[in-house]
């Protein structure tokens, strides 16, 4: 009882490690979740793709101790990383699981509430994480999920086609557009939910901006770098790369320059099913 009243906080370099590093990517997904998911009693709560932490951390302190929380991922070091967290924030409530969400390590009928905050444009079997969702969730269980949609960043893929016709080189153009509709629809999301034997009960969307000064920031951007260019890149020949991209970044600071600034939409959504 009252153990918040022990607690002393200790400034050490093993804290600080762990504190404040919430990708902004990651944080405005969250807060849609937490903004519509279940805040109830006695809950056994699932984060699959739980990553660093997030939202299971968070989640499981809003929540209290009555609920007893689990991330499941499969990325080792990310894993360790959420560990030291719960260790750091001495939070009792949650465990980490790491393996896929392919096959989940619960009984059937087990688990209350399933989140998931960017989870599903990054397992290879989506179908197949629905299926094990609806296995181990109770009668009335729930799966709530936020996601970006297709249409995210249009300007940015306009800007890409528009290089691509520039250059001769629509025969990439079909890669581009697959890498686009890696993205779902409301429709094609909600498809995955039916399908498993889920009912949609619930579906919030909301778009938000991203704002840079211009296509070189956009380029150069750490986020941008570790998560997105890697597919962009995997489109295009390596040989045509230098020429495609010095075109694509001067379609994008002109477009900067002509709307005094570059904005990026992103359409998203918080998706919750019913068992
Ligand atoms: C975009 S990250 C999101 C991480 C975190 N939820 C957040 O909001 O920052 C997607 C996560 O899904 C995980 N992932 C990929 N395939 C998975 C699978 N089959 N089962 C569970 N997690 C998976 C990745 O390792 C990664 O941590």
């Amino acid at each position: 009882m009252r153990d918040y009243l022990q607690y002393k906080f200790e400034d050490t370099p093993g804290f600080i490690n762990t504190f404040d590093e919430l990708p902004l990517w990651s944080a405005t997904f969250g807060l849609l979740l937490l903004k519509h998911v279940e805040l109830k009693r006695n809950l056994t709560v699932l984060d699959i793709g739980s990553g660093a932490g997030f939202p299971i951390l968070e989640l499981a302190q809003r929540l209290g101790t009555s609920c007893k929380c689990y991330g499941i991922d499969p990325w080792v070091n990310a894993n360790s990383r959420a560990k030291q967290k719960i260790s750091n924030y001495g939070v009792t409530n949650v465990a980490i699981i790491e393996t896929s969400a392919a096959s989940l390590p619960f009984e059937e009928g087990s688990i209350d509430l399933i989140v998931s905050n960017l989870g599903i444009n990054n397992f290879d079997d989506p179908p197949l994480v629905f299926k094990e969702c609806n296995r181990v969730l109770k009668p009335g269980g729930k799966l709530a999920l936020t996601t970006n949609l297709n249409g995210h960043w249009k300007e940015f893929y306009t800007l890409f086609e528009d290089a691509l016709h520039q250059l001769g080189k629509t025969k990439l153009l079909p890669a581009l557009t697959k890498d686009q509709e890696h993205r779902g629809t409301i429709e094609s999301i909600s498809k995955l939910f039916t399908n498993s034997g889920l009912t949609v009960n619930r579906v919030f969307e909301e778009i938000f901006e991203m704002r840079f000064l211009d296509g070189t920031a956009f380029l150069n951007h750490s986020f941008i770098k570790l998560g997105w260019l890697g597919s962009w890149k995997s489109i295009i020949p390596e040989a045509e790369q230098p020429a495609i991209f010095g075109q694509l970044e001067h379609n994008l600071n002109a477009y900067a320059e002509k709307m005094g600034g570059l904005t990026l939409t992103v359409p998203m959504a918080f998706i919750e099913g019913q068992k």
